[in-house]
């Protein structure tokens, strides 16, 4: 089944609007095209919706349950889905969209641990790994770290409790250059 979201926002400014396929609670969306992470989060936030971050084990499972229900093909495996996760000047993943530290989750003071990175991952490739991919091996799922250049679907949700931040709040320039580390002394962005 798919969803039309014909946002005439997203027409009158020139946005592409995006397709997507929504979960039968309504929760969760997936896109049928691909896009860079900047991209991608553009496109959810333009439906009203965004890029989705996993806090708790219970919206892992409920992400990779929807996500192999619509991907079955060869080619899906190892393919790669945006989620909300980037990397921060220190080094650290961040889920954009609320602030919290990749791999924190629960109630605060947040000490309750999702760890889903696959194994070996984050790795950074050559310093240019800044943004956060859900991988299925076939079997799997689990968090890698990509370039944010890579085209990808994307999976967006229905927006948190307090949890959007304001469209163009951010930088997002810093995420195309390598060792966004070094980012911050060089080009002087927060
Ligand atoms: C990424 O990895 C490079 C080494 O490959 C390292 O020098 C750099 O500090 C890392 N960048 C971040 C932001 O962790
Ligand atoms: C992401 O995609 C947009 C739209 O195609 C493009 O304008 C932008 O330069 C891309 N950014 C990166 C970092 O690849």
């Amino acid at each position: 089944m798919y969803f039309k979201c014909i946002a005439w926002l997203s027409i009158l400014f020139g946005f592409s609007v995006s397709d997507f396929i929504p979960s039968p609670d309504g929760i969760y969306f997936l896109s049928t095209e691909v896009l860079n992470w900047t991209a991608a989060r553009e496109a959810c936030i333009n439906a009203d919706l965004e890029l989705a971050s996993v806090l708790l084990n219970q919206e892992h499972n409920a992400i990779e349950k929807f996500l192999l229900e619509h991907i079955k093909k060869e080619e899906d495996i190892w393919s790669g889905y945006w989620l909300a996760g980037i990397r921060h000047h220190s080094g650290s993943f961040y889920w954009d969209n609320t602030g919290i530290k990749v791999g924190l989750g629960g109630l605060p003071p947040r000490d309750y641990h999702v760890k889903l990175w696959l194994l070996g991952e984050p790795n950074n490739v050559s310093g240019m790994e800044h943004c956060l991919e859900l991988k299925w091996d076939g079997i799997f799922s689990g968090w890698n770290d990509i370039s944010c250049s890579k085209r990808r679907r994307y999976i967006c949700q229905s927006t948190r409790e307090g949890g959007l931040r304001e469209k163009d709040s951010e930088d997002y320039s810093y995420l195309a250059f390598p060792n966004a580390l070094n980012q911050q002394v060089n080009c002087g962005c927060h």
